[in-house]
């Protein structure tokens, strides 16, 4: 007997939802990413980190009579690592279609062969690594091998973090991958090929930008946020599984304390599963589960604020108070307690990249990547007004009165 107790949580949040996951569906975004898969295009998924684009494309196009090659390129370092996890993914992506590559062909075979070295055992199941210096021939002999593959089953190949190839590599490797890959991908008839990223401005420039060599290569597609309607009606029928019930309020108030991005929903909605059971889930439940999901943010949040220069901390609150405020001019450098801009630079820098990166550069702003780790500072400032004197405007923001009915549990 399935009874509500016995559905695990349904809510997943911080990774891509593969096929299995309960998935709100986007119709247009499925089928434009449906439509490139099918027809051999190029398209670009273009949006803000954990909009839902490595979902969007996994969970869309994975089935088991489809090859989909899924490379995620995050912290690519070299034009050697790239022809690695290139092929990598081609060979693991192969084998996993194993009943497929049962009599590997001899196109493939050969391509295979080229690079580095090969192994190819007695079942069929091969293992590549390219260990050989990068030249151009390596990158073409692997994309290659992606072409080979093709003509023996039709194959969609998704570059996932595609901006890292710019973002990471020294000018000149980046322009010459990008070279190499683009005149390759012209050749490949028979692979659909998907690039999705995060930062939009590398993104959009590599795809449209006159001197870039991927323009006009592929159509763009905006991965924005789900729509609340959308949203609302997969958490009502997610949450009935469980024989909860969502008022409108209680929904309302998901969407008012998570915003609008699809993880932060859904990280809300996963705590407020484990903190209620069956029935009408209204604003107790509510309370418990943001104090859970602020416990869970305060373990993380702790490190790093403990670990931070009394400058540092200075420059966490300041950002957390003035969200989206250009960090260089004079009433925020003030606000921030700092002589000037360059103090400011010097303070922001260990939290913007590596294992602390918790805020990101939007031109020459700065925000907070997380929304609820911005909310657990900003209840720090409230709770210890010492830490931070200045943070007077934030106990008088409406945002405070939108918070404090669900924060009583956290408020000292
Ligand atoms: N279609 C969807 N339905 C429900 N939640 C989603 C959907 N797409 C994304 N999410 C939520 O967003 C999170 C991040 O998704 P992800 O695909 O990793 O984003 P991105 O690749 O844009 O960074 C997921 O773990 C999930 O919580
Ligand atoms: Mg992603």
């Amino acid at each position: 007997m399935s009874t509500a107790a016995t559905i695990p949580n349904p809510f997943v949040y911080g990774q891509v939802l593969i096929p299995g996951k309960p998935f709100c569906s986007r119709p247009q975004l499925e089928s434009s990413v449906l439509e490139a898969a099918a027809h051999q295009r190029r398209i670009v998924l273009l949006g803000d980190r954990r909009m839902g684009k490595s979902s969007l494309v996994e969970h869309t196009l994975t089935r088991p009579d489809r090859v989909l090659v899924a490379v995620d390129l995050r912290g690519l370092d070299s034009v050697e690592d790239f022809i690695d996890r290139l092929l990598l993914r081609l060979s693991t992506t192969l084998e996993a279609h194993r009943a497929l590559t049962k009599h590997l062909p001899e196109p493939l075979k050969e391509a295979l062969t080229f690079i580095g070295e090969v192994n190819l055992s007695l079942h069929g199941i091969f293992s590549v690594s390219a260990r050989t210096k990068p030249k151009a021939s390596t990158v073409i002999r692997a994309m290659d091998a992606i072409e080979r593959a093709s003509h023996w089953r039709p194959l969609v190949v998704f570059f996932d973090e595609f901006q890292e190839i710019v973002e990471n590599l020294e000018e000149r490797e980046a322009r010459h991958l990008l070279g190499v890959l683009r005149a390759e991908i012209q050749r490949h008839t028979h692979v659909a090929y998907l690039f999705a990223g995060s930062a939009r401005g590398s993104m959009l420039e590599l795809f449209t930008a006159e001197r870039s060599h991927f323009y006009q290569s592929a159509t763009i597609l905006d991965v924005g946020p789900i729509p609340q309607a959308d949203m609302a009606k997969f958490f009502k029928e997610q949450f009935a599984r469980g024989k909860r019930e969502l008022s409108a309020d209680t929904l309302q108030a998901i969407f008012a304390l998570a915003g609008e991005s699809p993880n932060d929903q859904q990280q809300l909605a996963y705590h407020l599963w484990t903190q209620s059971t069956p029935g009408r889930l209204g604003q107790e439940e509510l309370k418990r589960a943001f104090s859970a999901l602020l416990a869970e943010v305060s373990r993380r949040g702790e490190l790093i604020l403990e670990s931070a220069t009394p400058a540092q901390r200075r420059v966490l609150f300041a950002t957390a108070i003035r969200e989206d405020e250009e960090t260089s001019t004079d009433s925020f450098i003030r606000f921030a307690g700092f002589k000037n801009n360059s103090s400011v630079g010097a303070a922001l820098r260990p939290f913007l990249k590596g294992n602390n990166a918790i805020l990101e550069k939007r031109g020459s702003r700065v925000r907070y990547r997380e929304r609820f780790m911005r909310l657990w500072v900003l209840l720090q400032v409230v709770n210890i007004p010492s830490l931070f004197p200045a943070s007077r405007p934030f106990i008088a923001s409406s945002e405070q009165g939108l918070l404090l009915p669900y924060l009583s549990n956290d408020l000292k």
